[in-house]
């Protein structure tokens, strides 16, 4: 078992700040777990930051298990959740507990699903199966169609009552944490003291639990992110100036130099295992 359990999140409530980031390979989960992330999250958004689509839609869980695998893999101390996609838990409870089972079994601790009131039943079953559940609410990119895009939440009375909801149905049902996607900050301050579960903002302001990026905005990998991210690195500008520097050395003879490359230091034994190699070679030739 991790150190990092679903127990400990929530205890980690009103004393210490919760962080999560989201990985979704092998190297990726390394380092972030090396660097004392308490949430290593596969989450969907893969599908547009790895997979280059324009929303989380086409995300199947084929592709979040086979992630998931190489993320838990890595991860020795953090908590590894996995998302469960678009339409992998809104036909029935059933459908809903076999797909979580998939990505527990592909090393994940815990699951996430989008939503809480519409889906405290499948909480409900998958937490007493032993599955450790995440909600989330504000912004739920799954509704991406519906939503018309991606808008900040909380404004009018009514999605107050829905986050709200959400967050308490979640809670009732046996979530450990709920995440609060660009939710004004009022309203994730109210939630945080209205649920006793960690809240893990994104967009949603410093009075949230915890808090979650997507690793490749927090660390630069992309021009254009959404509004609410910091780039605490612009790794794009580093890759892009190595590849650079890589392909002028290979273009101009300086790469691989003598460090890089292993050749005979007796020329002599060289040529006789070459002569004896093509005579062999020679002679399968003639023979077929
Ligand atoms: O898939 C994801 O990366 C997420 C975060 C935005 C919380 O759901």
């Amino acid at each position: 078992m991790r150190e990092i359990t679903t127990k400990r999140i929530i205890e980690m409530k009103g004393k210490e700040k919760i962080t999560m980031v989201t990985a979704y390979d092998y190297p990726s989960a390394l380092i972030a777990d090396k660097a004392g992330i308490d949430i290593i999250f596969v989450g969907d958004s893969l599908g547009m930051v790895v997979y280059g689509d324009e929303n989380t839609l086409n995300v199947t869980m084929d592709q979040m298990v086979y992630h998931t695998r190489a993320v838990a893999k890595a991860v020795k101390r953090g908590l590894v959740l996995a998302d469960m996609p678009f339409m992998s838990y809104e036909i029935s409870v059933e459908e809903g507990m076999k797909n979580a089972a998939r990505l527990i079994q592909a090393g994940a601790d815990a699951v996430k699903i989008e939503g809480g009131y519409d889906h405290k039943k499948l909480v409900k079953k998958l937490v007493r199966s032993g599955i450790p559940v995440m909600g989330h609410t504000g912004l739920t990119p799954q509704r991406y169609l519906r939503l018309g895009g991606y808008h900040i939440t909380g404004e009018t009375e009514e999605e107050i009552e829905e986050i709200i909801r959400d967050a308490k149905a979640l809670e009732k049902a046996g979530a450990f944490a709920v995440v609060l996607e660009f939710v004004l900050s009022d309203v994730a301050k109210l939630v945080t003291e209205e649920v006793k579960i960690p809240t893990i903002g994104i967009g949603s302001g410093p009075y949230c639990d915890g808090q979650v990026l997507v690793w490749h905005d927090l660390l630069g990998f992309y021009e254009h992110t959404p509004p609410f991210v910091k780039k605490y690195a612009d790794l794009r500008s580093i890759i892009q100036l190595a590849l650079e520097n890589y392909k002028e050395e290979v273009k101009d003879g300086r790469f691989p130099s003598g460090q890089y490359y292993w050749e005979f230091l007796d020329k002599d034994d060289f040529e006789k295992k070459k002569k004896r190699a093509m005579e062999r070679l020679n002679q399968e030739e003639s023979e077929e």
